[in-house]
């Protein structure tokens, strides 16, 4: 077994425990005792490093090679590589933690052959990339390039009325200090992250690693159907005003305008109240996630959704509020960093993604670059997501071979 193997698999099994659940799943939540056995994981690994760690103002951290945040604010022409720690419910090992175990080996690859970086280079750790816990994806990143409002983002709640405010307090870090970094992210030269495939793309090429062109439009919105409760049993039918009803015209408008729409748009998440088998709900809460491949079809599938739940509600007397939560614009990826980074491997498949990811965020502020490892299963956001772990070697290599050309080339 080659030493890289073995290295990855060492790093891979101290996380691996960290938030698993019975079924195999991942619960990794923001600012949760899970977050913080994740963070700790982060920090001993940096430690065996001899990095020095960092939390920056929005909770995200950032362990340092040629730089020593203790005595000074954010270095000029930094090159960063990460991703994420937390999941989404039940999620698979590999989103995410990849990118961050990979950032880590990727850098002891690096000092095998170097003695110090011509430029500094950070292992980052995003927080709630998934928006599993507080609702807005990509959570850290929106606040650090300043396009999520801290006001907003402070009053954010989890499912049990926990705001953001108070878990980020519970967990050791001051949320009235959040906001932009603009002092961080305008002197960073460039952002490459490393992510498990999401799809089956790479499978088709033959190649373990590709590299990312860009990231749809994408978006979350909330509805909100506000019926009537009333008894199973007794309740005539005309009398009813069931929430239920648009709910699930709603669900199949979302399959139909993707389909119409060349998109992609999903309720994957919805809360019944009082959720009794023999009730009539009082009202469901559902969330929309949809993607498209531009602005345009994203909107058409929206307002097609929003249509029929405003018709689907009228009809059964039920009231409807829709409020928009997060929405992503597309991005295509920095070409001159990315033809740099094809170059630096020799040439690989090039791919576009629907998934959403701290690059796509930072792409509004600094050059990013993406490297998927490939995933046989095709699956992501459940346990069946899956990478070989000698995919996952090669993909250490790849971007330890990209990192050496962005801070020694
Ligand atoms: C993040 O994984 C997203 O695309 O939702
Ligand atoms: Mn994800
Ligand atoms: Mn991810």
């Amino acid at each position: 077994m080659s030493d890289l193997l073995a290295n990855f698999q060492t790093l891979w099994a101290q996380i691996a425990p960290i938030g698993l659940r019975r079924d195999g799943g991942y619960d990794r939540f923001a600012w949760t005792e899970t977050d913080r056995a994740l963070r700790e994981w982060f920090g001993r690994a940096a430690a065996e490093r001899e990095l020095a760690v960092e939390q920056d103002r929005n909770g995200n951290l950032w362990a340092w090679w040629g730089h020593d945040p203790t005595r000074a604010g954010p270095p000029d022409g930094a090159i960063a590589t990460g991703s994420h720690l937390d999941s989404v419910p039940s999620g698979g090992a590999y989103d995410g933690a990849l990118g961050v175990v990979s950032a880590f080996l990727a850098l002891d690859e690096l000092r095998t052959r170097r003695e110090r970086p011509a430029k500094p280079l950070a292992v980052v750790d995003f927080a709630e990339e998934e928006g599993a816990r507080f609702g807005v994806a990509c959570l850290g990143s929106r606040l650090s390039t300043g396009t999520m409002d801290p006001d907003r983002a402070r009053s954010l709640r989890d499912v049990e009325g926990t705001s953001l405010a108070e878990a980020m307090h519970a967990g050791g870090a001051d949320p009235g200090a959040i906001g932009a970094d603009d002092d961080r992210t305008a002197r960073l030269e460039a952002f490459v992250e490393l992510h498990v495939e999401q799809g089956r793309g790479l499978g088709a090429t033959g190649s373990a690693v590709g590299v990312a062109t860009g990231i749809w439009p994408h978006g979350r919105w909330r509805l909100r159907f506000d019926g009537e409760a009333n008894h199973a049993g007794t309740a005539r039918l005309d009398d009813r005003r069931d929430p239920m009803l648009p709910f699930a015209s709603t669900v199949a408008a979302a399959r139909d305008a993707a389909r119409a729409h060349r998109g992609l748009a999903t309720v994957g998440r919805a809360a019944v109240q009082p959720n009794a088998t023999n009730a009539v709900a009082a009202s469901v809460d559902a969330w929309l996630d949809a993607r498209a491949p531009d602005g345009a079809a994203l909107e058409a599938i929206v307002s097609d959704v929003h249509a029929v739940a405003t018709s689907a509600a009228r009809e059964h007397g039920v009231e409807l509020a829709v409020a928009e939560e997060s929405r992503t614009a597309g991005v295509t990826l920095d070409r001159a960093l990315r033809s740099r980074v094809v170059d630096a491997l020799g040439g690989l498949p090039e791919l576009a993604t629907g998934a959403g990811h701290d690059a796509g965020i930072l792409a509004a502020k600094l050059p990013t670059a993406m490297l998927f490892v490939r995933n046989p299963t095709g699956v992501s956001h459940s346990p069946e997501e899956h990478a070989s772990a000698e995919d996952c070697a090669e993909g250490v290599r790849a971007l330890a071979r990209v990192l050496d050309e962005l801070v020694w080339g």
